[in-house]
């Protein structure tokens, strides 16, 4: 099955979107409960933010410069109308590994990687590395289940997903997740990397 730009905006028309939480991911919400202050002006992208509700909860906060990639224009239609106040330049519709023209200083994951073809991680690893500026880094969540060749979701391991990142960054957390949801417990990885000097 391709993993087109249209299979993902008819899953988003026709509402079967099962990956959905309707809420900030509750591990990435204390992420962003404890980060510092000067977060506030750092650039974030959320990629394949989809409904975005971890941009919504930033912009909320008051971090200034959040951004959503994603190829579905549907789902970003979805949250221009949800948070008619987030400016509208940082939804970005385009292929993430398209991105060219910006850096972040913080790229979050969540039901990204595991979205995409499992061929296209040792690509994901290089793009965020390339995404990021000198001192960036990669935070989120990991689904760790087994890999099968039918998904979305594709999952795998925390050896495999050491083998893409340690090639570019720095693994300084990457660990079982004490604060899932019921439905993912057991199930995702917390993790963060900082790009390598
Ligand atoms: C499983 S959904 C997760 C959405 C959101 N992160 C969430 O947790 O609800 C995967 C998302 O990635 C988007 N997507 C898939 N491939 C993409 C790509 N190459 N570039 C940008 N977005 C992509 C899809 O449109 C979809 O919104």
């Amino acid at each position: 099955m391709e993993l087109s730009k249209s299979y993902w905006n008819t899953r988003y028309k026709t509402e079967d979107i099962g990956w959905d939480l309707g809420q900030v991911s509750p591990p990435l919400k204390a992420f962003f409960d404890g980060l510092p202050e000067d977060y506030k002006v750092k650039s974030i992208l959320i990629p394949g933010g989809g409904n975005a509700y971890e941009a919504e909860y930033l912009h909320h906060l008051g971090f200034k410069e959040v951004y959503v990639v994603d190829v579905s224009e549907r789902a970003l239609q979805n949250f221009k109308t949800r948070v008619p106040s987030f400016p509208e330049a940082h939804l970005i519709h385009q292929d993430f590994f398209d991105l060219e023209e910006y850096r972040f200083d913080l790229i979050i994951e969540q039901t990204f990687f595991c979205a995409l073809n499992p061929k296209l991680r040792p690509d994901y690893a290089k793009k965020m590395s390339d995404l990021l500026t000198e001192n960036g880094s990669l935070t989120g969540v990991l689904f760790q289940f087994p890999l099968t060749a039918t998904g979305p979701p594709f999952g795998g391991d925390a050896t495999e997903y050491r083998s893409y990142l340690e090639s570019y960054f720095t693994v300084d957390i990457l660990e079982p997740c004490y604060n899932s949801i019921e439905s993912r417990a057991g199930k995702e990885l917390f993790f963060s990397v900082s790009k390598h000097e």
